[in-house]
């Protein structure tokens, strides 16, 4: 083969023969074959004296070009299986492993858990409904016709001239709830909720609701502050929480309440956490009104009960001693990393 062959073979053929090797073993004889004192550059070396004179100095820079190449390429894989070597020659069983953060659940996530929780214990179902509610669902029927005034309070998105909107409690899935099923009532409706707040420490808007429905033949009042009592002794679990209830009104429940616990901040005497009241508002509840009893075909003379509605996030601020709403939404991993 004439010099010119054999550069052109081996100058095409090195790169993929060098990579191909699969151990620092097998690349060192890639070395040997190559550029080893016997090897096939050397070899073309040898040839040079074929050439005449003039063409003799490019041809020997040609092939110290070729030389200084391969040694490159084979410096390069090398360094390849070095990194390998080296991590696995290091590797000591005995060390800690590296730990990553364990990955939490979000605060609103967690309580929205312990209500659902708590409420199961006492004997609740879970029902869900859309967040896409109709006006009729989400007012007409829970007695808030329309052009009445409780209308403007929720200040709605609506998604069409009037009809669809987005939720703005949880309390159309009572009635869903009693459309689509015959008494006695049972359940809780957790969800998301949307009203055109701006946002600001205590307004966001979206939010999480827990609406609750619990209807039979002699469910009263007493029942409602039994049940709630109950609630929130185990919610604020350990922390001796008193309740009242405060005459409040909304459209769908007669008569309608609120009820406050103890501030836990400063336990009742009054600070700036609870506006000195040391009392703090945590839901609204009431009997169901028999207006929307009748808009879902329920028997008010036979069947009545309570509902309540309850903001989680409100919950978790109470819980958690958190000043500022939009903590929950601002995914900072400082403040979503402690829970
Ligand atoms: N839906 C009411 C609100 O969003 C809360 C509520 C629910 C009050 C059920 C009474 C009964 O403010």
């Amino acid at each position: 083969m004439t010099l010119q062959d054999e550069y052109k073979k081996i100058s095409g053929l090195y790169r993929e023969t060098v990579n191909e090797a699969d151990s620092l073993k097998e690349v060192e004889k890639e070395r040997v074959k190559y550029i080893g004192r016997s090897g096939a550059v050397n070899e073309i070396f040898k040839k040079l004296g074929t050439l005449s004179p003039q063409e003799r100095p490019a041809w020997g820079k040609k092939l110290n070009i070729l030389k200084s190449d391969i040694t490159k390429c084979i410096e390069e894989k090398k360094s390849q299986f070095n990194k390998k070597d080296k991590a696995e020659d290091i590797f000591d069983p005995t060390l800690p492993g590296n730990f990553s953060t364990l990955p939490s659940v979000h605060p609103v996530t967690r309580i929205l858990r312990e209500i659902k929780h708590i409420f199961s214990s006492l004997g609740f179902g879970i029902a869900y409904g859309p967040e896409i509610e109709t006006a009729y669902h989400n007012f007409t029927a829970l007695n808030i016709p329309k052009d009445h005034a409780a209308r403007d309070m929720h200040d709605t998105f609506y998604l069409d001239k009037e009809k669809n909107l987005l939720r703005t409690h949880t309390s159309p899935v009572q009635v869903r709830v009693m459309e689509n099923n015959d008494p006695p009532y049972n359940i809780i409706a957790p969800g998301k909720c949307y009203r055109r707040d701006t946002i600001d420490a205590s307004h966001s808007p979206v939010f999480h609701q827990v609406e609750g429905l619990m209807v039979g033949e002699d469910i009263s009042f007493s029942d409602l502050k039994g049940v709630l009592a109950e609630f929130a002794e185990l919610f604020f679990e350990g922390t001796s929480v008193k309740t009242r209830f405060r005459p409040s009104y909304f459209p769908f429940t007669e008569p309608s309440a609120e009820m406050d616990i103890s501030c836990r901040i400063c336990g009742g005497k009054g600070c700036s956490s609870c506006s000195q009241k040391g009392w703090l508002e945590v839901l609204g509840a009431g009997m169901v009104d028999p207006e929307v009893f009748k808009h879902c075909d329920v028997d008010s003379n036979r069947w009545q009960g309570f509902a309540f509605g309850m903001g989680v996030e409100r919950l978790a601020m109470l819980k958690y001693g958190i000043n500022d709403m939009r903590f929950f939404y601002l995914n900072d991993m400082r403040f979503l990393e402690q829970f």
